[in-house]
């Protein structure tokens, strides 16, 4: 394990897989600061994680704010271990149906801000080492109908997080990893409200996460950094096979996208039935 077992800092932890990813982080035995753009998402789950867990309202687009978190951190904590960069947004159809701020809002949040998070802490891991995981999505791996924007933040997410390890190691230091954890589709609010959006039935067309599989994989890396983790990885394999030979891949993809509407007319189906 690299890093420190001392601060932590996890970026749109006010839900979802974040909010589980800090728990995780104050199990290990960090000092946990939980950030979300949502400030009473961040400080409920604070609150629920305990006493000695910090918090604080931050949008991962301003650059200053998250600078100004990680010195934060920094005075805290006694000094970063661990950064996630965990927050993302996913708005659904083709690019041309979306609205220039909507397309906008997913490379500011999904690329800018880890690119934000992962540059400010670099700069407070040089010399104490630590570790960055960067929670990215297996839309950073292939194409994805109704997803297009969306995949477009997430490949460059991948695209900086592998490059910036390599400048890294490339310029001598050893003790700062970046691990890309890059899941499925996961069962958190960011699908919630999905079941009836055909644009974002990929999201649906393997067997759906539940956010403790993700977390199981946090743990891993965290344990062990690996520049990129796919999650599951049968389908980062298929993702990357997809990747590599698109013009196969593009013949795949109705296949999937038509399983997706499977999956989510059943899941429908269930919630309706199940009031
Ligand atoms: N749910 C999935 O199917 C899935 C699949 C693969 C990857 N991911 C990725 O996992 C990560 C977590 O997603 P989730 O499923 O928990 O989603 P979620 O929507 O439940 O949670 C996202 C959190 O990010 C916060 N956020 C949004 N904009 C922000 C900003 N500008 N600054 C700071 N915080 C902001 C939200 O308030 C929210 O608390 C995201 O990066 C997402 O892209 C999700």
């Amino acid at each position: 394990m690299s890093g420190s077992l001392e601060g932590a800092v996890v970026t749109g932890a006010g839900r979802g897989l974040g909010r589980l990813i800090a728990a995780l982080l104050a199990e290990r035995g960090h000092r946990v600061l939980v950030t979300d753009i949502d400030a009473a998402a961040a400080r409920a789950t604070a609150e629920e994680l305990g006493p000695d867990v910090l918090w604080a309202a931050l949008d991962v687009r301003d650059e200053e704010a998250v600078a100004a978190v990680r010195d934060r951190a920094v005075a805290e904590t006694g000094g970063l271990g661990v950064w996630v960069n965990n927050a993302g947004v996913l708005l659904t159809g083709p690019a041309w149906d979306q609205s220039p701020a909507a397309r906008r809002l997913m490379l500011e949040v999904n690329t800018l801000g880890t690119i934000n998070g992962t540059v400010a802490a670099i700069e407070a891991m040089r010399g104490t080492g630590g570790h960055i995981v960067n929670i990215v999505s297996l839309a950073g791996l292939t194409a994805v109908p109704g997803e297009a924007v969306y995949a477009a933040s997430k490949h460059a997410a991948i695209g900086f997080s592998v490059s910036t390890l390599a400048d890294l190691r490339l310029a001598g230091t050893k003790d700062i990893d970046i691990s890309c954890v890059c899941p499925d589709g996961i069962w958190t609010p960011m699908l919630h409200d999905k079941l009836e959006d055909p644009a974002s039935a990929l999201s649906f067309s393997g067997r759906l996460l539940r956010p403790a599989d993700v977390v199981a994989a946090v743990r891993k890396v965290l344990d062990r950094p690996r520049p990129v983790t796919a999650v599951p990885g049968r389908r980062g394999l298929q993702a990357r096979l997809a990747g590599a030979l698109p013009a196969l891949g593009l013949r795949a993809l109705p296949l999937m996208v038509a399983k997706g509407r499977r999956v989510q007319r059943r899941m429908l189906a269930e919630a309706r039935r199940d009031g």
